[in-house]
């Protein structure tokens, strides 16, 4: 439980104004879509990538139906993956996400639903590409 106090200002941030909400082509060769849920509550989050040449996430967006801690996960992700490296996105950890959201313990599977969608479209992306290169 608890209310809404309990929650930083970080997370109503990205929960009222949620940076890149939305999707790419999925049929885009570049693109990488992961899809993930948490059995425990039932939420599902999709989350997209659009990898350049050069290996580097240009584009991120997600769409989440589920509570304010994960949508506030997910927009937050997508800040951290814009600009970084694949390998690099394939380190991030949740308990980054539970750091710099300050996010309460009954809401930690949140945060590893986001960890689990970046990993998804990253092995979706490169799954792509092996195909495409054979
Ligand atoms: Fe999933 Fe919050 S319990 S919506
Ligand atoms: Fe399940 Fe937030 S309560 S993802």
């Amino acid at each position: 439980g608890g209310n809404s106090m309990s929650y930083n200002k970080k997370i109503l941030d990205h929960y009222e104004n949620p940076r890149n909400v939305g999707s790419l082509d999925k049929n885009d060769p570049n693109v990488g879509t992961g899809l993930v849920g948490a059995p425990s509550c039932g939420d599902v989050m999709k989350l997209q990538i659009k990898v350049n040449d050069k290996g580097v996430i240009e584009d991120a967006k997600f769409k989440t139906f589920g509570c304010g801690s994960a949508i506030a996960s997910s927009s937050l992700l997508t800040e951290m993956i814009k600009g970084k490296a694949i390998k690099d996105a394939t380190q991030i950890k949740n308990t980054q996400i539970v750091k710099e959201l300050s996010l309460p313990p009954v809401k930690i599977h949140c945060s590893v639903l986001a960890e689990d969608a970046i990993k998804a479209a990253i092995h979706d992306y490169q799954s792509k590409q092996s195909k495409s290169n054979n």
